[in-house]
């Protein structure tokens, strides 16, 4: 599965709705209560994954821009949604941000899409955000730590090697991987924002088995091309991990990070 598939983006969906910040969620719902048109638009929205997550927490009347460059996600997202004539959906790059359509919006959000995104991308948002008056719920960017339970010798340098391959370029220049939250929050901060950040780890455990196996797979790939040890270890390194996720009190943790900024 990659990370764009459907498959796993069902996946981790219910990992994601559980870990994110309720503190930031609350306070995004604070701020659109005092809108008189609440209006989301959710950038690289996959099957709508934010969409289902927030829409009990804000306002009622709150209408949604979807929006993503994979019309295929876009169809899932839209035929999930049903036909609520609230949310709308449109096929756009994000790499043309000067068309993104900030008209009317409140504030983008937008989940476990910032560490796949360059500095530079996310200071060009931050200039539109700043202009328009927006603000910006980021949701669930990798911050760069894997822990296991039971443990493994190689955990953590596997884990290193993983985090350089997080910073290469995933089509928005060299990504920021583990550093998006931090370098959202500057840009934000320095425009102006009022910046809150919250952990939203992934806690893995028994329940969760199938996520768990599918993210040890997804490293195989990533893990093998860094180089750094010979096919045989990295696959001896996931045969363990594998085989660990059914012992009894086994778990992973998987850190994420989640950003509120707010205008003025
Ligand atoms: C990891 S997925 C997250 C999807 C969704 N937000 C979620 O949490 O389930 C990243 C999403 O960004 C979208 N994406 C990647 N590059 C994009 C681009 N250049 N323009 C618009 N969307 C993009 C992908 O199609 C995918 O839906």
């Amino acid at each position: 599965m990659s990370g764009f598939d459907k498959d796993w983006l069902a996946l981790r969906e219910p990992a994601d709705r559980a870990a994110r910040d309720e503190r930031l969620v609350e306070g995004l719902a604070c701020y659109l209560e005092k809108m008189e048109r609440p209006r989301l638009l959710d950038i690289g929205c996959g099957t709508g994954s934010t969409l289902r997550s927030l829409s009990e927490h804000v306002p009622e009347e709150t209408s949604w821009l979807l929006l993503d460059n994979d019309p295929l996600l876009l169809a899932e997202a839209s035929r999930r949604a049903g036909t609520d004539r609230r949310i709308e959906f449109r096929v756009h790059d994000l790499a043309d941000l000067d068309a993104l359509p900030l008209d009317g919006v409140s504030v983008v959000t937008a989940s476990a899409l910032f560490d796949l995104c360059s500095e530079r991308f996310c200071a060009a948002l931050a200039d539109r955000l700043a202009e328009e008056g927006c603000g910006l719920y980021a949701a669930l960017n990798y911050d760069g730590v894997m822990r296991w339970s039971p443990q493994h010798p190689l955990d953590d340098r596997m884990t290193d090697f993983f985090n350089r391959h997080q910073r290469t370029d995933k089509g928005f220049g060299p990504a920021l991987g583990p550093d998006a939250t931090a370098c959202l929050a500057g840009q934000l901060t320095s425009r102006g924002f009022t910046v809150a950040t919250g952990e939203s780890p992934w806690q893995l455990d028994g329940r969760t088995a199938a996520l768990h196996a599918e993210l040890l797979k997804g490293l195989r790939e990533p893990l093998v091309a860094a180089g750094d040890f010979p096919e045989t270890t990295v696959d001896e390194w996931l045969e363990f991990r594998l085989d660990a996720i059914s012992r009894p009190g086994a778990s992973c943790l998987v850190g994420h990070r989640d950003l509120l900024a707010l205008p003025g």
